[in-house]
């Protein structure tokens, strides 16, 4: 137990509970992009998986998940920004010149990146889970009774502010993901010369297939390409 407990402590075992759980949420974001580009099928089809979600026993489970999931959230937030600061006050005193000569600018800005993430996703819980920002978008049901997941992120993606805020966002988790997607691999030991490419590579890839997919909605609700039922 003590163990365990020197190792949450030392930096490198921040670093590897840092990559376990940005893992996990990253397996979320992707999970999720899964379900949001349904939207494509139409509105039967993605109000009938978010209807899926609801019902028993998904529902309980799904409790489970969520609070699973707001612990990782808050761990990683945390964690990165104990790191950050800790790595800002040994590179004060140990280097005169500046050492990030190298690093990308996904590197660089991952604690900014992280924290225009985490507002992000403040502001779309509010958005579309507790539906606090918008009184347009409650009490929406389709002809099934269930609740009009479609028609309420077209209402949503109808106001361009609200369009480009998701979009930017979406650009810097491209950057956070860029980074942390490849870099998390070197955090858990598992960065061989042999498979350094696809290491190196893995990150963006994933990064740039969430942006265009996520980016993709807003902007085709902006195009007219998806419309209302
Ligand atoms: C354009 C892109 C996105 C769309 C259209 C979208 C859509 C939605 C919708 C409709 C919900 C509510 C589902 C429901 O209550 O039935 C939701 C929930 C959520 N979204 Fe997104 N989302 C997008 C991007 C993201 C991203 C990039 C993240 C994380 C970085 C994210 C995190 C979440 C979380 C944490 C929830 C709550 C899940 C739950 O309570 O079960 N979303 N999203």
């Amino acid at each position: 137990m003590a163990r365990l407990s020197s190792l949450f402590q030392s930096s490198i075992g921040k670093k590897v509970f840092m990559a376990i759980t940005g893992l996990a949420l990253l397996g979320f974001v992707v999970a999720h992009l899964g379900g949001n580009l349904l939207i494509y099928l139409g509105q039967d089809q993605l109000n009938a998986y978010g209807y899926k979600l609801k019902s028993q026993p998904v529902y309980t489970l799904l409790w489970f998940a969520r609070a699973g999931l707001l612990s990782i959230v808050l761990y990683h937030t945390i964690t990165g920004i104990r790191l950050t600061l800790q790595n800002r006050s040994a590179k004060q005193y140990a280097y005169k010149k500046p050492t990030t000569l190298y690093a990308s600018v996904g590197a660089r800005t991952m604690i900014l990146s992280g924290l225009v993430i985490l507002s992000f996703v403040i502001y779309h819980l509010l958005h579309f889970t507790f539906i606090a920002t918008d009184p347009a978008l409650q009490h929406l049901v389709d002809d099934q009774g269930r609740h009009d997941i479609y028609t309420m992120v077209i209402l949503g993606f109808q106001n361009k502010a609200i369009s480009f805020f998701y979009i930017i966002s979406m650009v810097f988790l491209w950057l956070h993901i860029g980074h942390g997607g490849s870099s998390v691999w070197q955090s858990l030991g598992f960065r061989f010369e042999k498979y350094r490419w696809v290491t190196d590579n893995i990150g963006p890839a994933i990064a740039t297939f969430l942006l265009l997919g996520n980016a993709s909605i807003p902007l085709s609700v902006m195009l007219g390409i998806i419309q209302l039922p």
